[in-house]
């Protein structure tokens, strides 16, 4: 199964150095000059605008990195038996109804955490430390043990999501990954950011 990221990985590691840096003012401190030289929507961007997605070209099975506001957010199309596999394993998750509030808008508080059923829209930083966790879709992982369903595992101190982003119990990480706000603009447009309005 494949996938694609529109952060190369060097980024990822660029962003890890930076979040384990400590404290915010380090950030700033050495993302000032890359930010004076952005283009004017790059500049957008990085402060905070939303970042709009052609989820269309993204195949079932693949997993989609973008940025906003500074973190990486996934963009996973599930396929129908990844969508299976999150209708069966509810007695293993933390959180299972996503009850935890503030990991997820309103919206997104259902059993798939999500806008569209496929489309899955989860901040890639590990509730735990901070870490990015891998994208592990592959059910029975010889590393993961036999009942491993397919998900996300992060490989600083092993806590383990599934497609929804949900949290396994018996892991260091406390909750579900965070949904953004988002909403479709059109069949195939995502807007990461804003919420739909009312
Ligand atoms: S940062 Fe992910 S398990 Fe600790």
């Amino acid at each position: 199964m494949s996938h694609t990221a529109t952060l190369p990985d060097t980024s990822r590691r660029l962003w890890l150095t930076a979040a384990s840096a400590a404290g915010g003012a380090g950030i700033v401190a050495t993302s000032l000059p890359f930010v004076v030289s952005m283009a004017p929507s790059e500049r957008a961007r990085a402060f905070g605008a939303p970042v709009e997605v052609d989820v269309g070209p993204i195949k079932p099975g693949e997993l989609q990195t973008v940025e906003w506001r500074g973190k990486p957010v996934w963009v996973l199309r599930r396929t129908t038996e990844m969508l299976e596999t999150l209708r069966s394993h509810d007695d293993l998750l933390s959180d299972p109804q996503s009850g935890r509030r503030g990991q997820q808008p309103d919206y997104a508080r259902n059993d798939l955490r999500s806008v569209k059923p496929d489309i899955a829209v989860l901040v890639a930083i590990c509730t735990h430390l901070g870490c990015i966790p891998t994208f592990r879709p592959e059910p029975g992982a010889s590393d993961l043990g036999a009942s491993w369903p397919g998900g996300f595992f992060c490989p600083c101190h092993g806590s383990k999501f599934d497609f929804a982003g949900r949290v396994f119990k018996n892991v260091p990480a406390p909750s579900n990954l965070e949904v953004p706000p988002h909403h479709y603009i059109g069949e195939s447009k995502l807007l990461i950011g804003e919420g739909p309005r009312a």
